[in-house]
């Protein structure tokens, strides 16, 4: 090998991507779920496997009167119960130390002033150079007074050369016109370039594989395409129920709260054209496309194209489990929709006549995130004659749990008669690398403090998400002849109507 070939042993193992850069980050919404549950806890395994960029300060921002001290404590807790890897004192005693909490009311314009003071201080001290991480991880009818007063206190922008960017969390918007409205809203204040709007789906190990699966291997990308692929299923199940969570699952429904974001951007991944570069930019103009190709529903195909259910009374696990309806703070006339199934068209050349069948439902049978790709069938000759009709092809693409990737192919079962069976090949992440993939919060925190917005969706891509499901929520709204809430109950996999949307293409879904 020559010299120059030869990789410079101090950069092997090293990635090519942006370095996080030291920050102060402010989360609005401290004392909140989010943060408890991910946030904290994932920045903890981040310095935990020493990937903290060497100056980070922590700002809880809330309501509530506390101290450093009492917020640390409170944080300590939550990320011994939540944290990927098990907490060891010395590194969360560490870790505390950059932790602050910063008492306001959102709409109080002097609280802002004082944590711009704060942050200047931390400069000073921390060395955190004047960048400013703003995470909105409070609900989102408060992004609007908290982009004002951040601008006010001339917080929008940094001093010294330093950056401000704002994270904002899901729901971003209920509809087009209010995701429009909030684009507005924020870019009055932070440009595009500043505003990372998280989809966590993202930032998850194996959704980041897709785009390595079909464009670094080459034997893949001269099949994905109508001429091969049969069809395509998306399906995110989840056995949980609505939790603690009515007041905004109510109004949402899984159409909002998984579809328009999460399944979507997973469908993005797996219709894109390959990119020009890797840069965050051409990556989201391929996978907007996608999007913008979706055929719209017209309002009278919406009932047979989409189900829509709600889970009624039902056992997972054995275990009895309330209906919905039945749930903490549900209306029990609710109309709100627990699970929905749908037949996508992506009108394209790639894509054209390849039905893409997504599914998505809470207290289904079973948790798991999945792609599978249904090749078509070889032809009908030799060993695929009519008494030995053998099986497609499926590519499955595990995005959690056990995250990995299998190939279903066919082969003879060993022995002196002719039978052909099918069998997987398999890649598991746990044992082919032998650790933990980081949580997605992990992953997105680095890439935000890096300036990298490649895992986060540009404004066009959620406009026109909203776009494509308000035409489905427009048919669910009419007043006579709107397609039914099917009911299935908890522990099932959804109403039969979604199996009969299969059946009618002559296809089932895929067993989880
Ligand atoms: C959230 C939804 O965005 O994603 C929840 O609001 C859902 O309803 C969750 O449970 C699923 O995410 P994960 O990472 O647990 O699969």
């Amino acid at each position: 090998m020559s010299e120059k070939q030869r990789p410079n042993p101090l950069r092997e193992g090293l990635s090519n991507r942006a370095v996080p850069q030291p920050c102060a980050i402010v989360i609005f919404g401290a004392t909140g779920d989010l943060t408890h549950r991910k946030l904290v806890p994932a920045l903890y395994n981040i310095a935990a496997d020493g990937e903290l960029p060497p100056a980070v300060a922590v700002i809880g921002f809330a309501r509530r009167p506390k101290t450093d001290e009492e917020f640390r404590a409170e944080m300590e807790e939550a990320t011994r119960k939540h944290s990927r890897q098990t907490v060891r004192d010395e590194i969360w005693d560490g870790f505390a130390q950059s932790l602050f909490y910063h008492q306001s009311e959102f709409a109080d314009e002097a609280g802002y002033k004082k944590l711009a003071e704060r942050l200047d201080q931390l400069d000073a001290e921390s060395g955190t150079r004047g960048n400013r991480l703003f995470y909105f991880a409070a609900s989102p009818e408060q992004f609007e007074i908290i982009v004002e007063n951040l601008q006010k206190a001339g917080l929008n922008k940094s001093p010294n050369g330093g950056w401000a960017r704002v994270i904002l969390e899901k729901p971003f918007g209920t509809d087009l016109k209010s995701a429009r409205h909030l684009n507005r809203v924020v870019q009055r204040s932070f440009s595009e370039d500043q505003t990372y709007r998280i989809d966590h789906f993202l930032g998850k190990e194996t959704a980041q594989n897709i785009l390595v699966l079909r464009f670094a291997n080459a034997i893949f990308e001269p099949l994905w395409n109508a001429r091969y692929i049969d069809h395509v299923q998306i399906t995110a199940a989840e056995t949980l129920g609505v939790e603690n969570r009515a007041g905004y699952y109510e109004g949402a429904g899984a159409l909002r709260d998984m579809v328009q974001n999460h399944l979507l951007q997973l469908l993005c991944l797996v219709g894109m054209e390959p990119p020009t570069d890797l840069g965050a930019d051409s990556i989201r103009d391929e996978k907007v496309k996608v999007v913008r190709s979706l055929r719209r529903y017209k309002e009278d195909e919406v009932g047979t194209q989409v189900v829509r259910g709600q889970y009624g009374a039902g056992a997972i696990a054995g275990e009895s489990v309330a209906a919905y309806r039945e749930e903490k703070g549900v209306d029990p006339k609710s109309h709100t929709e627990t699970f929905v199934a749908l037949r996508l068209r992506v009108d394209n050349w790639r894509w054209a006549d390849v039905p893409i069948y997504v599914r998505v439902g809470k207290r289904l049978p079973k948790s798991g995130t999945e792609i599978s790709v249904h090749f078509k069938k070889a032809p009908q000759v030799l060993f695929n004659r009519e008494s030995q009709a053998i099986d497609q092809n499926v590519l499955v693409i595990r995005i959690q749990p056990d995250e990995g990737i299998s190939l279903r192919m066919q082969a003879k079962v060993p022995g002196t008669s002719f039978r052909i069976e099918s069998v997987k090949m398999d890649f598991h992440y746990g044992t082919s690398f032998g650790k933990a993939s980081p949580e997605a919060y992990e992953r997105l925190l680095l890439d935000a403090m890096a300036g990298d917005a490649t895992l986060f969706a540009r404004r066009d891509e959620v406009e026109q998400a909203w776009a494509f499901i308000d035409t489905i929520h427009e048919a669910w709204a009419v007043k006579e002849g709107a397609p039914k809430l099917c009911s299935y109950p908890a522990g099932s996999w959804g109403p039969e109507e979604a199996d009969e949307l299969m059946a009618r293409d002559g296809r089932a879904w895929r067993r989880l």
